[in-house]
C-alpha cells in the first residue's frame, strides 16, 4: 500500500519533518509491502495558488503533475501540521487549494498535529473544519497531537521525556487504524457514483 505524508511546516529541518520521518520508518518497517512518500512543504513549498493552475499552464503543470501522481497512487494520507499562532501554517492551507477529488477524494487521512509545548489542538479542528470540502479527503476519527515534540522521537540514546513510550504506542495504534480504513475504503473508489462531475465539490 502506498502512503503520502504531507509535512506542513514552513521550516526546513522542522520537528514536523522529524515526526514525518518517524512515521515513514514505522510504516515501512512493519509492512514491507508499504511505501511512504513525504511531501515536505518546508523544503519544497508550492507557490501560492493563482488562476494559472485552473488554466493548466505549463508552469503549473510542471509543479503539480509530479505531486498529483504521488497523491493519486496513494491509498492513505497523513497530514502532519505544526501549530503556528494557533493555526495551520500558510503553506499547508495553500496546499489544500490544489488537490481534487480525483487525487485524494474518499481516501482516509490521519491528522498529526505537532507542538513544541502543550498546544497542537487548533490544527486538528482547523483541518477537520476547512480543508476537505472540495477534495473530499476523509479524516479518520482518531488523530494525534504530539506535544513537547523536541523531547520525543529523537532516536536511540537521544533525549526522551516520560511520554515517549506512550506516543510510540499511540502512533502505532493510529497507523494500524489508518491501514484498516485504507483497506476498507479502497473498493469505494472503484464506483464512479461518488465521482459525479455535477457534484464533485462539497456544499
Ligand atoms: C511562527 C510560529 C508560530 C508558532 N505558534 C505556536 C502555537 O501557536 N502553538 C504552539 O504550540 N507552538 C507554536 N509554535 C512552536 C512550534 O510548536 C514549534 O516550532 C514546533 O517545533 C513545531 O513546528 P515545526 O514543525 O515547524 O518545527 C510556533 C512556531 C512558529 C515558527
Amino acid at each position: 500500500m502506498k502512503y503520502t505524508i504531507i509535512c506542513g511546516s514552513q521550516r526546513k529541518e522542522s520537528q514536523s519533518l522529524k515526526v514525518s520521518n518517524y512515521i515513514k520508518g514505522q510504516i515501512e518497517s512493519t509492512d514491507n509491502k508499504s511505501s511512504v512518500t513525504i511531501l515536505d512543504l518546508g523544503a519544497n513549498p508550492i507557490p501560492f495558488w493563482n488562476e494559472g493552475f485552473w488554466e493548466k499552464t505549463d508552469y503549473w503543470t510542471a509543479i503539480w503533475e509530479p505531486i498529483s501522481k504521488v497523491l493519486t497512487e496513494s491509498s492513505a494520507l497523513i497530514i502532519v501540521s505544526p501549530e503556528y499562532g494557533g493555526m495551520v501554517p500558510g503553506v499547508l492551507k495553500n496546499f489544500f487549494l490544489f488537490p481534487s477529488i480525483n487525487e485524494v477524494g474518499h481516501k482516509p487521512a490521519l491528522i498529526v498535529s505537532v507542538s513544541a509545548g502543550m498546544g497542537g489542538s487548533y490544527p486538528v479542528s482547523e483541518l477537520r473544519c476547512s480543508s476537505a470540502k472540495n477534495n473530499k479527503i476523509c479524516y479518520i476519527p482518531d488523530h494525534l497531537i504530539i506535544r513537547n515534540v523536541n523531547s520525543i522521537l529523537n532516536g536511540e540514546g537521544q533525549e526522551a521525556n516520560d511520554s515517549h513510550d506512550f506516543y510510540i504506542k499511540r502512533i502505532d495504534f493510529s497507523l494500524n487504524a489508518l491501514a484498516m480504513y485504507a483497506k476498507a475504503m479502497n473498493p469505494l473508489r472503484e464506483n464512479n457514483y461518488l465521482f459525479q462531475p455535477d457534484f464533485k465539490n462539497g456544499m
